[in-house]
């Protein structure tokens, strides 16, 4: 590869131009307009420091069907889990392979993997951040109720890595976000300013109904993420945000309910609502293939 490997770190890292192009690819791959192999003789590696099955899957079957192959490290059967750094085994494998996924929970460890590979390398997740979800998101959204532009979407729960994404998102794709959260548990304030510097739309409420009223989109996430500790405080300040058929009744008529799964239900969610008629999210699980295969073949060209 010649010059700067092309990231896929964070959607604020990236312009909305480059965003569009990437969900165009992966569109063009789902209906089969495209059928070049960008990935032929070439190898992903999954880094794995956390459980995964949607990202790992999809990532896996993804290189397969561009035509390459993906291979699986996480820290029990690698060095990493004996200390060696990111840096150096940025290094190494740039050596062997094209492309470096990594999940992890510092998202330093992902700057340090970015800034040593001579290789692509791709966000699949932090503690901070999620964006190869929301490229699914965005992809389902519009599928179902075309351009996301000025929508206005609800994420009522924890303000996670993946409410973080969403307020990327709404940045770069234009629409409204309403998050409502616990006041202990908003998402970081400079993520919510960066956005609003850019001209986002985005509210932050310890109030689900003031969000979900009149929303096009409501969405959620576990109350207890990979790496969170007090799981008893937390389901305790989030009851009251759980998506629930009384609180979909408050969005619009034809609202989406999306969430990134794995689910937690009766907590979060309920069956109602997950079995329900606003529900897309095995549509939205299906693209995470699609989008990532936008992803390999944005980063790989
Ligand atoms: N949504 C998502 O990233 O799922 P996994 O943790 O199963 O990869
Ligand atoms: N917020 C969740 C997302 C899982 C895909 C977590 O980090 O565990």
């Amino acid at each position: 590869m010649t010059g700067a490997p092309r990231h896929f770190l964070d959607l604020d890292r990236l312009g909305s131009d480059v965003l569009r192009d990437i969900l165009d690819i992966g569109r063009a791959y789902k209906s089969a307009q495209r059928v070049d192999l960008p990935m032929e003789g070439r190898t992903l590696a999954m880094i794995f420091e956390k459980p995964s099955t949607r990202t790992r899957v999809s990532f896996e079957v993804a290189a397969h069907q561009l035509g390459g192959t993906a291979l699986f490290m996480d820290d029990a059967s690698s060095q990493l889990g004996r200390g060696e750094t990111v840096s150096d085994t940025a290094r190494v494998l740039s050596r062997y392979v094209d492309v470096i996924m990594l999940r992890t929970d510092d998202p330093r460890k992902l700057r340090d993997l970015a800034e040593h590979a001579t290789v692509p390398v791709i966000n699949g997740l932090t503690d901070s951040s999620h964006p190869c979800q929301l490229m699914a998101d965005v992809m389902t959204f519009e599928e179902h109720r075309g351009d996301i532009a000025g929508r206005v979407v609800a994420w009522c729960g924890d303000g996670n890595n993946v409410a973080q994404s969403w307020i990327h998102a709404a940045t770069r794709f234009g629409f409204e976000l309403r998050v409502a959260s616990p006041e202990a548990l908003q998402p970081a304030p400079s993520v919510v300013d960066w956005a609003r510097d850019q001209g986002a739309r985005i509210l932050v409420t310890d109030n689900p109904h003031a969000a979900v009223r009149g929303a096009d989109c409501v969405v959620t996430d576990t109350w207890v993420s990979m790496g969170n500790h007090d799981a008893t405080n937390r389901h305790n300040m989030l009851k009251p945000y759980q998506v629930n058929e009384d609180l979909m009744g408050e969005a619009r008529a034809d609202a989406l309910f999306m969430h990134c799964l794995p689910a937690h239900r009766g907590e979060e969610v309920t069956d109602g609502v997950i079995d329900g008629p606003w529900s897309v999210v095995w549509d939205e699980a299906e693209n995470r293939l699609h989008a990532q295969k936008g992803i390999l073949a944005w980063c790989l060209a």
